[in-house]
């Protein structure tokens, strides 16, 4: 793709559009703030955009969108910036479209259990509305305090209560979304059936901001599950962590949460939050193991049978949290391990993801493919879901190695081993700027076709974020 600069000419013209105060130049802006748009949460990576530009409605958006397409300028759309495959950077340069002022709840709707919401709400800030009807959205990406659900729709991101609950795609019904003509259009109804013609909403999901903007989503809602029990169950051998997982699904419960953290995830975590942790000498891993629903008896008959198939595995004292307080402290630390680990070292994000109860031949195969090839990684996530976070960590590890062949076919040989185990390179992260290397060993060359060709559709200029997924 070839792309044109941005000229005086379009700067007059943005600031007609969103006025001058939302027109973000590098040189009319405190370079601390201005870099933040060129910067997400994956490694160490830093592109600014030429204009960060702040619409606040739809039809803003639309004027921007058909000038950038008539002029062919790149338009990257950036929520909260929390994403770990490089999603949100302007790799292109041009314009960062940042959605930060559409961050209003417009309606939430008791009868149908329903909510239209805008891009930029922050996930819990949506969570904490809805619950105050006693409703429920369940996607709870770890970054819930600050990413987007704007982010979340561009990613399909997911969390530990999707191994109950689904990811954020299970929870849309409806997308307002802009194209890069400027039309505007919605792309289903507000029904929890739709059998009208393709999926457009299915589609955007996971886009990531590549084929459309979206400025309004109509999500579903649940009753909220008003009770729940959390443990934290300590293993001395690590795969037998990974098989515990899937038998408690064979024992006929569906936890809300069914997390895997390797020794250094949860001992790094605590380390970063200051939380004082007695880790016995001989555990190598936990599973944190939470149960939801509306009858705190029927909880504990679930337990008891959890407890009951954990007998089978050489575990040591279960935790089980009684206090709201304790429970908050362990999600806590289950949340903060992707930050303890970016605050210990810049760090490579793989977002594996298998059938579940392929996870300990997974997790053995990442550890002996790191003793391979040099590098440690910190493993934790969705064992629920077969999802499990690899970071490699890069120490002391040299630059030459880092940005190196050796270190992407080390990448390659684990995103093979999923494929092999029935997977794929990414569960919930994206594939990005990072991950689009490795599309061809999850798909073949005629699907990418096929998604090369639905971008071409849709954007045929490929001005939207151009230089991610292929
Ligand atoms: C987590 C993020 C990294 O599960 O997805 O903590
Ligand atoms: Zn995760």
């Amino acid at each position: 793709m070839l792309f044109n600069a941005l000229t005086p000419e379009l700067l007059v013209a943005f600031e007609a559009i969103v006025r001058p105060e939302h027109v973000l130049t590098p040189q009319a802006t405190e370079a601390a703030t201005y870099a933040t748009y060129g910067r997400d949460h994956t490694e160490d990576l830093d592109f600014p955009p030429d204009v960060v530009l702040r619409p606040g409605s739809p039809e803003e958006v639309g004027e921007i969108l058909h000038l950038c397409h008539a002029h062919r300028v790149p338009v990257t759309a950036r929520g909260a910036g929390t994403g770990l495959s490089g999603g949100a950077l302007p790799v292109h340069q041009g314009v960062v479209l940042s959605m930060e002022r559409f961050n209003r709840i417009l309606e939430i709707d008791e009868r149908n259990l329903q909510a239209t919401v805008e891009p930029g709400v922050v996930t819990e800030a949506f969570q904490n509305a809805v619950r105050e009807k006693d409703l429920f959205y369940p996607p709870d990406p770890a970054s819930k305090g600050s990413c987007f659900l704007g982010g979340n729709l561009s990613q399909s991101s997911g969390g530990p209560k999707a191994v109950k609950y689904g990811t954020t795609r299970d929870y849309v019904l409806n997308l307002q979304v802009v194209l890069p003509t400027g039309d505007i259009i919605w792309t289903g109804a507000n029904t929890l059936k739709n059998a009208t013609g393709y999926n457009l909403t299915q589609l955007l999901v996971g886009s990531e901001g590549t084929l459309g903007i979206i400025t309004k989503a109509v999500f579903r809602l649940l009753p909220y599950p008003q009770q729940n029990i959390l443990m934290l169950v300590p293993f001395r051998q690590v795969a037998q962590a990974a098989e515990a997982v899937s038998a408690v699904f064979r024992a006929g419960i569906i936890p809300s949460g069914m997390e895997f953290m390797e020794r250094e995830a949860i001992a790094w975590s605590c380390d970063y939050l200051n939380i004082p942790l007695a880790l016995p000498a001989d555990v190598t891993a936990h599973l944190l193991i939470e149960l939801d629903g509306q009858d705190l008896d029927q909880l504990y008959k679930e337990a008891e049978q959890v407890y009951a198939v954990l007998e089978g595995y050489d575990v040591g004292e279960i935790l089980l949290a009684d206090t709201a307080g304790q429970k908050d402290e362990l999600w806590r630390i289950r949340r903060n391990i992707g930050n303890a680990v970016r605050y210990n070292s810049v760090y490579k994000e793989e977002d594996t993801v298998v059938p579940r109860a392929e996870l300990a031949t997974l997790l053995a195969g990442v550890k002996e493919i790191g003793g391979r090839y040099g590098f440690t990684s910190v493993c934790y996530g969705h064992a629920g879901d077969g999802n499990l976070h690899v970071n490699i960590i890069r120490g002391e590890l040299s630059q030459e190695f880092w940005q190196g062949e050796q270190l992407r076919a080390a990448i390659s040989e684990i995103f093979a081993l999923c494929v092999r185990l029935g997977g794929t390179i990414s569960g919930e992260h994206g594939i990005g700027l990072v991950q689009k290397g490795y599309m061809p060993i999850a798909l073949s060359e005629v699907s990418l076709d096929l998604m090369r060709g639905i971008k071409q559709v849709f954007d045929p200029h490929g001005i939207l974020n151009p230089g991610k997924i292929f």
